[in-house]
């Protein structure tokens, strides 16, 4: 991973990594991707913040080992997220793609987006402008992000105990703002799964017995549950019944992420930096 001199640095210094293609490459005369225009906005917003530090901004590969999105075989032959959907949900643990939890609307929507850039470029392996994006550098306000943290995120977290020595441990500021954007999940390698970070459940059945666990699938029809004895047990659902009361300790992060303006980003990785 890249090395970034603090020297010298004044407050900050920050990188937008949400990818930036001119214009979304789109040259009158030239072909327009198809597809939903806001839903490929979503994605792209998705996959800034999910996909990026690994497959990079413009898609050819990112700093921490993903491989080139403009020639997999996978997203090439896409139509509509049946290829790339599943990845994102863990079909490819063991070559060392992680299992991203999003739901599946998000994971169709970096789909669409992924496609776009793909038939924007006609999946010729090139990027879709003329070269690398350039990085962008914002200068963020430290003092503002150190408030924007007391109102957000001190009810979890706090920079003298768990974030402590947080800029130390993430060198380059980019890879510190994936970090704290998505919560850290990226922070151990492909298999980081932090215990304060696991998806439990408790499963209430019709005969009121409880069960609780960890939640190894969920979607409409079926949750399993790895029970503490390691069994795993799976139910079938229907509707709301049997009821699931999910805890997610991440969900919250992931509902921040609506809210964040560029200017809060930015602010909070300048205060973030300071945090050695
Ligand atoms: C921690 C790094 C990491 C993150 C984050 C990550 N990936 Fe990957 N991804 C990988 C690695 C490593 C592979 C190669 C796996 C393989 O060879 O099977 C991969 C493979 C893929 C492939 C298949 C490429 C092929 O071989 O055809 C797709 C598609 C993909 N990732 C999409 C995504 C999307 C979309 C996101 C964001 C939602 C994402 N990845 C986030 C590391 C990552
Ligand atoms: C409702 C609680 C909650 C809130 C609010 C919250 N987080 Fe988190 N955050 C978590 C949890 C849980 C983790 C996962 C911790 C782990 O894996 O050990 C996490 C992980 C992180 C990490 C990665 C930590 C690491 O060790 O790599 C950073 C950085 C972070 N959050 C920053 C923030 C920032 C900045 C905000 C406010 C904008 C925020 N969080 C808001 C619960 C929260």
């Amino acid at each position: 991973m890249k090395q970034f001199s603090m020297a010298g640095a004044a407050v900050a210094f920050l990188t937008l990594t949400l990818p930036a293609f001119p214009q979304g490459g789109f040259v009158p005369g030239q072909k327009r991707p198809p597809g939903d225009p806001v839903q490929i906005a979503r994605g792209k917003t998705i996959y800034g913040i999910g996909c990026t530090a690994c497959h990079g901004a413009d898609l050819r590969g990112g700093d921490i080992g993903g491989p080139n999105l403009l020639r997999s075989q996978a997203a090439l032959s896409d139509k509509n997220g049946e290829m790339i959907a599943p990845i994102i949900h863990g079909s490819r643990q063991s070559t060392g793609m992680p299992k991203i939890d999003m739901s599946q609307d998000d994971a169709l929507a970096v789909s669409a987006y992924v496609r776009s850039v793909l038939e924007t470029i006609g999946g010729q392996g090139r990027p879709p402008a003329t070269g690398k994006v350039p990085e962008k550098i914002v200068v963020g306000d430290a003092v503002a992000g150190q408030a924007y943290f007391s109102a957000k995120c001190a009810s979890c977290h706090s920079v003298t105990a768990d974030l402590k020595g947080i800029a130390a441990r993430y060198e380059d500021p980019r890879a510190l703002q994936n970090a704290w954007v998505a919560g850290g999940s990226r922070r151990r390698g492909p298999q980081a799964a932090s215990k304060a970070r696991t998806v439990t459940a408790t499963v209430t059945l019709a005969t009121d017995e409880k069960l609780e666990g960890r939640v190894v699938r969920i979607d409409d029809f079926l949750i399993s549950l790895r029970l503490e004895d390691d069994s795993i047990r799976t139910f079938t659902r229907f509707g709301d019944k049997p009821k699931v009361d999910l805890r997610d300790p991440m969900q919250t992060h992931r509902d921040l992420l609506d809210t964040y303006t560029d200017k809060d980003i930015h602010d909070v990785t300048a205060y973030m930096v300071t945090v050695k």
